[in-house]
């Protein structure tokens, strides 16, 4: 069924301006671009964020490194979007990603992994009302 996703490209990413593609690898999957925008996350929004991380020991440095750079966010629409979007990203660690997929081929480390995507439709929910209003979305 049609669903939608949220989608971070992170700083590693658009330092190294390589966000197109990164978005043809997502709009190749299948997946719609149906809201999209570039932010400096403040430390605010970004430990708001990854709030469900903040006991991990990784925490602070996830804040930093999700605050060293401009980020673009997006909402993803497709059939299973959440999915498919996790698919089409490859594991968290680059070292694990399957070949092919835009973590494995784009991403620097376990925390400079290029992208973030929800990881059930539940959250995608959550993370979506995060960064847009219903009427910033236009499918
Ligand atoms: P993301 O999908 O954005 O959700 C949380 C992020 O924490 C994750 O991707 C990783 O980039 C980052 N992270 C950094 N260190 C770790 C770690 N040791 N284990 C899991 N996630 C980590």
């Amino acid at each position: 069924a049609k669903e939608r996703t949220l989608s971070i490209i992170k700083p590693d990413a658009t330092q190294r301006n390589i966000t197109g593609k990164i978005i043809d690898r997502l709009e190749n999957a299948g997946l719609r671009v149906v809201a999209q925008k570039r932010l400096k996350l403040t430390k605010e929004q970004a430990e708001g964020f990854y709030a469900v991380h903040k006991e991990r020991p990784f925490f602070n440095d996830l804040v930093s490194f999700m605050t060293s750079g401009p980020v673009v966010v997006q909402v993803l629409e497709g059939d299973d979007a959440v999915a498919k979007n996790r698919e089409v990203m490859g594991a968290t660690n680059p070292a694990d990603a399957a070949p092919g997929t835009i973590r494995a081929d784009f991403a620097e480390s376990i925390e400079a992994n290029s992208v973030h995507g929800s990881d059930a439709p539940e959250t995608a929910e959550q993370e979506i009302a995060f960064f847009f209003k219903d009427d910033e979305i236009v499918g």
